[in-house]
C-alpha cells in the first residue's frame, strides 16, 4: 500500500478534521491515522468514553455529536469548527445483532429500526455536509470523505435496508460532486466515497463472522481502510468511490458526469 511519508506534510498539517463514530472501528483507526499524520482531529460520536478515550491517545478533542440531529451539528460546529476535513463515517446496521439470514423479511422490520439506521446512515450524512461545507465554503476549501461501503455499490441480501442508506449516501456523494463541479468559482471542495468490504469492526457481529467465513470472504482490519481514507483527502478525486476490497489494491470509481437530456 501506501506509507505516511507518501503524503505532503502540507495535506494535513495544522488543518482541523471532525472524525464522526470517532470512538470505534474505521472512525477510531482514521481518527489515529489523520493524528499520525499531523492533523487536528475533533474524535466525535455518541459514546462518550470510548471517543473521549480516543481523543486522549492522540492529542485531540471530544465532541458529543449524535450525526442524525441537526442541532448538535450546529453546536459541534459553533464549538469546534470551521474543519477544514470532515470524515463523515458513523453508521449502523438496521437490526444490531441479528443474525444474517439470506435477505430479511421487510414485514420484520420495525418503524423504530427504520427511522434509527435512516436517521444515522443517511441523515447524518446529509446534516453533517450541510453543517461543515459553510465553514469550508467561507475559508475556500475543504474535503469531505463519507463511509459508504461495498453495500452501495452492490446488493446486500442479509441487510437491505442498510443497502439502501448505503446506495443512498453513495448517490449523494456523485450528486454533490457534481454540483460542486458547476461551480468553477466557488469553493475548492472536495468530496468522495469509501465503499469497504467487510472490516474488523463492532458493527460485524458473531453471527456475521460466521456467514463472512462460510463464503470464503476475509475481514480486514480498520486501519487498511483508514489508510485509504488518508489516501483520499490526499489524492482528492471529486465524487469518487474507492472500493476497498481484501487481498487487492483500493480502486477508485469516478462518478459519472450527469446525462445530457
Ligand atoms: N465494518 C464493516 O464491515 C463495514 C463495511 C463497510 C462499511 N462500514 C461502515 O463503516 C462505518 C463505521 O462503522 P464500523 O464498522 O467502524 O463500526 P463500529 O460499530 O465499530 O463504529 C461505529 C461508530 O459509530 C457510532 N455511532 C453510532 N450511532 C451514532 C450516532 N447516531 N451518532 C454518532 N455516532 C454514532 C458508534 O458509537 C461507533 O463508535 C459505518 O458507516 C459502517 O456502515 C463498515
Amino acid at each position: 500500500m501506501f506509507a505516511v511519508s507518501d503524503f505532503s506534510d502540507m495535506t494535513f498539517a495544522e488543518r482541523k478534521a471532525i472524525v464522526t463514530g470517532g470512538a470505534s472501528g474505521i472512525g477510531k483507526a482514521t481518527a489515529l491515522r489523520l493524528a499520525e499524520l499531523g492533523a487536528d482531529v475533533v474524535v466525535s460520536d455518541i459514546d462518550e468514553p470510548g471517543g473521549a478515550h480516543v481523543a486522549e491517545q492522540i492529542g485531540g478533542r471530544f465532541a458529543m455529536l449524535d450525526v442524525g440531529d441537526p442541532e448538535a451539528w450546529d453546536r459541534v460546529v459553533a464549538a469546534f469548527g470551521p474543519f477544514d476535513m470532515a470524515f463523515l463515517n458513523a453508521g449502523i446496521a438496521t437490526n444490531p445483532g441479528l443474525p444474517p439470514a439470506p435477505g430479511v423479511p421487510i414485514a420484520d422490520l420495525t418503524d423504530e429500526a427504520y427511522r434509527r439506521i435512516m436517521g444515522v446512515n443517511v441523515d447524518g450524512v446529509v446534516y453533517g455536509t450541510r453543517a461543515v461545507l459553510a465553514g469550508m465554503t467561507d475559508q475556500g476549501a475543504g474535503d469531505i470523505v463519507v463511509t459508504a461501503s461495498m453495500a452501495g455499490l452492490g446488493p446486500i441480501a442479509m441487510d437491505p435496508v442498510y443497502g439502501l442508506t448505503k446506495h443512498a449516501v453513495v448517490g449523494f456523494v456523485r450528486s454533490m460532486a457534481a454540483a460542486l463541479d458547476q461551480l468553477p468559482d466557488g469553493p475548492d471542495v472536495c468530496i468522495s466515497a469509501i465503499c469497504p468490504g467487510f472490516t474488523d469492526t463492532n458493527i460485524i457481529g458473531d453471527g456475521a463472522r460466521e456467514f463472512v467465513a462460510e463464503l470464503g470472504l476475509e475481514i480486514m482490519p480498520a486501519d487498511r481502510v483508514a489508510q485509504v481514507v488518508a489516501r483520499t483527502i490526499a489524492e482528492r478525486p471529486q465524487g469518487g468511490q474507492w472500493v476497498i476490497w481484501p487481498g487487492t489494491e483500493p480502486r477508485l470509481y469516478e462518478w459519472n458526469p450527469p446525462i445530457e437530456v
